[in-house]
């Protein structure tokens, strides 16, 4: 008989980001290491490009609610993973927290994940303002690593397109990055956003535009996303990310089963044996019944419709109804998506992604129910002064005066990159923790969570219990 498959001329790469996007996104990053081990060496013979197994949300749950050692993941898996890179999720002068830290905890951190086993390093800044991201990047080429530049994805339009958000936005980002030595380029939607013509087009335009690989990263929250990675497909896009079927979909990525089905026999064809991918589903449906409890089962339907109203990322929506709950106003909600859409005009149009969405989305609230800016949280403040960086369209200066009359942290907003205002932080934080710290990758996660890796350092070294232990000798 005939072969009637075309051989894969120029097959599609896949990075599978079960172990830290999938988790993180429908089951709180609540995943076990001990969870994956037993799969590790077959997921390593799967043939992905890389696997995303650190970095975003995974350092904060595992010192705080797993009792984990974060920097033991990648070092374990490693026994098992040899062949596949991993990948991790870096953002830019965040890291893996929640505030910008200055260039020496920068440097100091992408050494060690270097140290434990890190290869590919997608480095994202909230506002797409690449000086968030330039120390990372000198340094992750510095050790000789791969160092992909990000560019979240954001619409004001409801499709690519518009004054801010429109091809040529992202083809000048996307070579801002080429020039900075990126390795590859990633689109990141993080909402789920991107419809499949649009990343047709957008694919296209890269691609004619740009010369390293060009890396999709999409979430399937709007039910769009396998549509738009078959577009992307179609337009030559190099990479994507997926993830095994029961970590896919919902707000999670595509799943990878139907993705590697439907391309059998073309030329872009994944060269991924489908049957292992269902073996290793297996495993995962039998560690199930323990993340099943952080599913969001509260609506039968599991893409995000709003999102496609509104395109306010899934996470947002959530949060904006807690606070409103919390101030008994969620008869306003309708109101509040409104006024979303004006506050993050007012405030240069930032993609909706942490933290610039929390801080849009709070001041909207307030926005709504006490007038606009009548009431201003410091978060919001410290946006308009240029803390957080430059946002992509400029912020009326009337309107900074307002927000920024009497602030103690500054009236005139600075135009600088961000740390170069901040004071190294490495040595005050060794000072700081003292003997709790035995050594030097303590003190770093001290420097990145100072609220709670005092205690995770305490059940650690399990110093408590020797302390009650000496206090019993004695009496
Ligand atoms: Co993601």
């Amino acid at each position: 008989m005939k072969n009637l498959n075309k051989i894969p001329t120029n097959p599609i790469k896949i990075q599978d980001n079960t172990f830290r996007d999938g988790h993180q996104s429908i089951y709180a990053t609540r995943m076990k290491t001990e969870d994956m081990v037993p799969i590790a060496e077959e997921m390593d013979n799967c043939g992905f490009w890389a696997m995303e197994v650190w970095g975003g949300a995974t350092f904060d749950t595992m010192h705080r609610f797993l009792e984990e050692d974060p920097w033991m993941r990648p070092r374990i898996l490693k026994k098992y993973i040899r062949k596949t890179p991993f990948s991790m999720l870096l953002r830019g002068q965040n890291l893996v927290g929640y505030n910008h830290y200055a260039d020496d905890v920068v440097r100091a951190f992408v050494d060690k994940s270097c140290e434990i086993g890190i290869d590919v390093f997608r480095c994202f800044d909230a506002l797409n303002d690449f000086r968030n991201i330039e120390t990372c990047a000198e340094r992750i080429k510095d050790n000789g690593k791969h160092f992909q530049g990000t560019v979240c994805y954001s619409l004001t339009e409801g499709r690519l397109g518009g004054e801010v958000y429109n091809l040529s936005y992202y083809v000048l980002k996307a070579k801002e990055l080429e020039k900075m030595g990126a390795d590859t380029v990633c689109i990141k939607d993080m909402s789920g956003i991107l419809s499949p013509y649009d990343a047709y087009d957008l694919v296209s335009a890269l691609k004619k535009e740009i010369g390293v690989p060009l890396h999709l990263h999409t979430h399937y929250t709007s039910g769009m996303a396998s549509m738009a990675y078959l577009k992307a497909i179609e337009a030559g896009v190099d990479i994507i990310d997926t993830c095994l079927a029961p970590f896919a979909l919902r707000t999670s990525m595509p799943a990878v089963e139907p993705i590697v089905a439907a391309l059998q026999g073309r030329e872009r064809a994944a060269g991924i044996d489908l049957h292992k991918l269902l073996e290793l589903d297996e495993h995962l449906e039998s560690v199930a019944p323990k993340y099943k409890q952080y599913l969001a089962d509260h609506k039968l339907s599991i893409i995000d419709t709003a999102v496609l109203a509104h395109q306010i990322p899934g996470g947002m929506i959530s949060n904006l109804t807690g606070q409103l709950k919390e101030m008994k106003a969620l008869n306003r909600l309708e109101e509040i998506y409104e006024e979303v859409e004006k506050t993050r005009k007012d405030m240069g149009c930032p993609p909706l992604v942490t933290p610039v969405s929390q801080i849009v989305g709070a001041q909207a609230v307030w926005n709504v129910l006490f007038g606009r800016y009548a009431k201003v949280t410091y978060q919001l403040k410290d946006l308009v002064l240029g803390l957080y960086g430059k946002t992509p369209m400029p912020i009326d200066s009337q309107l900074a005066g307002t927000i920024l009359k009497n602030y103690k942290r500054g009236q005139e907003p600075i135009t600088g990159r961000p740390a170069d205002y901040l004071e190294p932080e490495m040595e005050k934080a060794r000072k700081r923790i003292g003997d709790l710290a035995r050594c030097d990758e303590d003190v770093l996660a001290y420097a990145l969570f100072p609220a709670t890796m005092g205690k995770f350092l305490q059940s650690k070294y399990g110093v408590n219990k020797r302390e009650s232990a000496d206090a019993e000798n004695i009496t």
